[in-house]
C-alpha cells in the first residue's frame, strides 16, 4: 500500500513531477494528472510570462542533468486558471517564484482571494536568474519574505529550499522555519545551484546561459538530497518534508522516506523518462518494500538507522 495523508489530502502514491518538469503548460499537466502520479505540480511561475534563458538551456548525461532555464513559464494567471478548472482527484501544488518579494505577495494574495483548491510551494531557491542569488541562502531575506508572507496568505504553505551543505545552516534554517504556523512543508532540495558539465570531446560547456553553469539534479545530488531531508525532518518534527533528488527507481524513493520524507518529486528521471516513470517507480517501490516485508510507507518513514 503506497497510499498516503497528509494535510488532509490523500494520495494513492508518494511519487509527484518535480516542478519545472514536464508543468509548463496545460498538455503537459494534464499528463502528469492523467498518470499514476500521486499529485502533481506546476512550473513555478512569475507577475507576466517570460522566454527564459537562451537555449541549449538543459542537457541530460548518464549521471544527471545541468539547466538553466531561467524561469521559463505561461505567467501566474495560467496556473491559477489551471487550478481553477483541475478536476483530477488528487492533490494539485502550484510553485510560485516571483522575480521579488513584492511580486511574490501579489500573487499570493490573489490565491488567497482566488480559494482555489491547490497549495503553493513558494520557491526560495531557483538558481538560475543571471545576477540574482538564492533567496534562502540569505538567512535574513528569508526570515522578512516568510514574515510578510505569513501576513498575506493565511493557508498552508510549503517553500521550496536549495541544497544547504553545513549542519550549522541545517540548524539555522530549521529553527527559522519553525517560527511559521503557516508553513507546513518544506521541499528539499532543489538543484545544486550552479554546477558546471563539459563535453570533454569539444572541450565545450553543455549549456548556454552563465557561462554553462546550471543547477544540477539526477545522480550526482542523491547524497546531498537526502542529507537536506534527514536532517530538516529531524530539526522540523512538526513539519513535512517532501524529497526532491536524485530519484531514479523505487531504492531511492525508499531511501528518501526512510530519511523521513512524507512524498517524493522526480525531476531528472521524469525528464528523461516521461510520465511512464512513476508508475514503474512505483512498482519498484512496492517490491521493495514487500521484499523488506513493509507493508506501508508509514512502517519505514524517517527510520533510517545508524551506526
Ligand atoms: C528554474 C530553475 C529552478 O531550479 C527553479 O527553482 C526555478 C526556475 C529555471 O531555471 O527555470
Amino acid at each position: 500500500d503506497l497510499s498516503l495523508e497528509w494535510l488532509g489530502m490523500r494520495m494513492a502514491s508518494p511519487l509527484y513531477n518535480a516542478s519545472g518538469v514536464m508543468c509548463r503548460t496545460r498538455e503537459e499537466l494534464d499528463a502528469v494528472a492523467g498518470s499514476a502520479a500521486g499529485a502533481l505540480i506546476t512550473k513555478s511561475c512569475t507577475l507576466t510570462p517570460r522566454e527564459g534563458n537562451p537555449e541549449p538551456r538543459y542537457h541530460a548525461t548518464a549521471l544527471g542533468s545541468i539547466n538553466s532555464m531561467g524561469l521559463p513559464n505561461e505567467g501566474y494567471p495560467y496556473y491559477f486558471d489551471y487550478a481553477q478548472q483541475f478536476d483530477y482527484r488528487k492533490p494539485l501544488f502550484v510553485s510560485v517564484s516571483g522575480m521579488s518579494l513584492e511580486d511574490n505577495l501579489f500573487m499570493l494574495a490573489d490565491l488567497r482571494d482566488r480559494h482555489l483548491p491547490c497549495l503553493p510551494e513558494i520557491n526560495l531557491s531557483c538558481p538560475n536568474l543571471p545576477g540574482k542569488p538564492q533567496l534562502a541562502y540569505d538567512f535574513a531575506a528569508t526570515a522578512e519574505a516568510l514574515e510578510k508572507i505569513s501576513q498575506v496568505y493565511p493557508g498552508a504553505f510549503g517553500v521550496k529550499l536549495p541544497p544547504y551543505f553545513d549542519p550549522v545552516h541545517f540548524a539555522q534554517m530549521a529553527a527559522l522555519l519553525n517560527r511559521f504556523e503557516g508553513l507546513r512543508f518544506v521541499t528539499c532540495i532543489n538543484s545544486v545551484g550552479n554546477g558546471l558539465l563539459i563535453d570533454l570531446a569539444s572541450e565545450t560547456t553543455l549549456i548556454s546561459p552563465k557561462g554553462g553553469l546550471g543547477g544540477l539534479g539526477g545522480d550526482y545530488v542523491l547524497p546531498t538530497a537526502l542529507a537536506n531531508v534527514r536532517e530538516f525532518a529531524r530539526l522540523m518534527p512538526d513539519k513535512h518534508v517532501i524529497g526532491c533528488g536524485g530519484i531514479k527507481s523505487g531504492a531511492e524513493a525508499f531511501m528518501h522516506i526512510l530519511c523521513g520524507a512524507t512524498a517524493v518529486q522526480i525531476g531528472t528521471c521524469l525528464h528523461e523518462e516521461g510520465v511512464g516513470a512513476f508508475a514503474r517507480i512505483q512498482h519498484e517501490l512496492a517490491e521493495l518494500m514487500a521484499q523488506k516485508g513493509y507493508q506501508c510507507l508509514a512502517d519505514f518513514r524517517g527510520r533510517l538507522k545508524t551506526l
